[in-house]
């Protein structure tokens, strides 16, 4: 389970093992931005391709949809500039930004309605602040301030952590109020959330309770929209008419494009159009490693199908795209699929689910993944009416039966069901799940990646670097390239002691090592050695090939 893995760990792994870099890092570092080494190129470009496949290439697995037949889709890739239009009909420009509020203290930014997630989670001097409050808060029958403790703290660690919070500012006028408002109250446990917001309040007659800022303690101003697209401009001049966005999101490009799809290919309703790339978001507080970054990867699917058939293609993909998430790897508790409640809906949308993963650092809650939404005919209708383009649909195979047999034909405006994912978050997920710390073991971390999205698929190692082993395990390396070289990356290392070799395969996720020794030349047999049990068995080097492509699954 994820819950007891530590997200340090897991960090420091992914930095030594060349899974994902802070951006820029020999400047310091650029907040919100992650680069991807060669594993994590490797194993990102395999869920994309695991996404492209079975999306886009064989949909869901040679399934049929709720209408019986094969379900249909096409790939497009759009451009990350549009004209600033786009963004004006689909909602973007006016309605696309996130509440927030500054720091007059310190002039930090931070989201409204991630406030206490935030502090709860990574503010340093909440952390410190809390374990004062330990004893009285187990006590939920007659809670009781420790003032003592509390002015300690105040003149020590809170002068370094929390500055400008009034407890340190002003702590014998905000502890005796927090005295006689708290201690011994024998019907009302103290609330954690409440009691901070009396440390933080300077007057607290006159003002009431006031929010804390995460990184020195004064009181926060009142929210003010923050707009999340990039800007930029296209063209000489930066002048307003030259302003351009970063997309937010890549389905858009997917929906000014419908009608070319349409008209170029031979495709008919209900089918989908497939999206991959890079999208912008000025995230207020990106966080937790690559979870909220300002800068990320997306695959979204836009699916078009008639009004009256909507709902039940709705229930279909949202089922399916749990299905696939469990079938590379993260299957089990740390998954679920949350349908929004009603009030949680868009005006347009007849339903929305979440596939919500349990990372560490979101434990004992979830974070989505992907989201899986019934859009009606929302954006169709936005870009018909802000770009006079007619954008509905002719149905040949609906209407009035006409007396030859054939369909009068409808025309109706396609409703989309959109799964939307996030393929950092995907990659991020199955690091988590993959990750497991074993004490038996003499090098006790490892990935337990599925065969699919691992970025190295077999390693091939001659016990020793003499005698004549590299030379077979060159042939044998040679052959397994010639196959498996296209899935992913095949290794042949001769350098250090076998443990050691073995060891950073375990941490790169390799579900396979096959090691060369004396014995080989003598019987023609390998070791193969297993990831997961760090068991070993003796095999004949003609059957190798084979075995790792059952074992792959190709
Ligand atoms: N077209 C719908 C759409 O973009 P979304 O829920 O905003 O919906 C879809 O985004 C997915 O993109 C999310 O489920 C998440 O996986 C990913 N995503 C969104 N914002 C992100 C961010 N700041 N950093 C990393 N991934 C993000």
């Amino acid at each position: 389970m994820s819950t007891a893995k530590s997200m340090d760990a897991i960090m420091s792994l992914c930095k030594r093992r060349g899974f994902v870099y802070q951006a820029s890092e020999i400047y310091g570092g650029i907040n919100g931005f992650w680069d991807y080494g060669p594993l994590g190129a490797q194993l990102k470009k395999n869920l994309r391709d695991a996404w492209w496949q079975d999306m886009i290439m064989n949909p869901c697995w040679g399934r049929k949809g709720p209408n019986g037949e094969r379900v249909k889709c096409v790939p497009v890739e759009t451009c990350i500039i549009q004209h600033p239009k786009v963004w004006e009909a689909s909602g973007h420009l006016a309605g696309f930004a996130d509440p927030m509020r500054k720091c007059p203290g310190c002039g930090h930014f931070v989201r409204a309605d991630q406030l206490w997630d935030i502090i709860t989670t990574g503010s340093e001097w909440f952390a410190s602040l809390i374990q004062e409050f330990e004893p009285a808060l187990e006590d939920t029958k007659t809670p009781a301030i420790d003032a003592s403790k509390l002015l300690k703290w105040a003149r020590s660690k809170g002068r370094k952590q929390a500055p400008n919070l009034a407890l340190v500012k002003n702590p014998e006028v905000v502890l005796s109020f927090l005295a006689t408002r708290i201690n011994g109250q024998p019907t009302a446990p103290p609330d954690v959330v409440e009691i901070i917001r009396h440390l933080a309040t300077a007057q607290l007659n006159a003002t009431g309770l006031q929010d804390p800022c995460p990184r020195c303690g004064d009181v926060l101003g009142t929210p003010a929209a923050f707009k999340l697209m990039f800007e930029t401009y296209a063209g000489l001049t930066q002048s307003e008419d030259n302003k351009v966005y970063l997309r937010p999101e890549t389905a858009q490009g997917v929906f000014v494009q419908f009608k070319n799809v349409v008209d170029t290919t031979r495709i008919k309703v209900p089918f989908g159009i497939g999206n991959t790339g890079k999208s912008f978001r000025n995230e207020i507080t990106p966080r937790n490693f690559t979870f909220r970054s300002r800068e990320f990867e997306q695959a979204e699917l836009e699916f078009f199908c008639h009004p009256d058939e909507s709902l039940e293609w709705y229930k279909f993909w949202r089922d399916f795209r749990m299905e696939w998430w469990k079938s590379i790897g993260l299957a089990g508790e740390n998954l679920i699929l949350r349908e929004h409640e009603k009030d949680e809906l868009s005006f347009y949308s007849k339903g929305t689910s979440d596939v919500e993963y349990r990372f560490p650092f979101t434990a004992p809650g979830f974070g989505e993944l992907e989201g899986i939404a019934h859009r009606g005919d929302y954006d169709l209708t936005q870009h018909q009416t802000h770009s006079r383009n007619k954008l509905d649909y002719f149905d040949t195979t609906r209407g009035e039966t006409l007396p030859n047999g054939g369909k009068k034909g409808e025309r109706y405006m396609p409703h989309c069901i959109e799964p939307a994912a996030g393929l950092d978050r995907g990659a991020l997920a199955l690091i988590c799940e993959a990750y497991t710390v074993d004490s038996a073991r003499p090098s006790p971390e490892f990935l337990k990646l599925h065969p699919r999205i691992a970025p190295i698929k077999a390693a091939v190692f001659p016990l020793m670097d003499k005698d004549g082993l590299p030379e077979i395990a060159d042939a044998l390396y040679d052959k397994l390239f010639a196959r498996f070289g296209r899935i992913g990356l095949i290794e042949n290392d001769a350098k250090q002691s076998i443990g050691k070799r073995y060891a950073r395969m375990d941490e790169a996720g390799c579900p396979y090592c096959f090691t060369i020794d004396g014995d080989t030349k003598a019987d023609q047999t390998v070791t193969v050695r297993d990831r997961d049990t760090g068991q070993q068995q003796r095999m004949n080097i003609d059957k190798v090939e084979a075995f790792l492509a059952e074992k792959l699954g190709v």
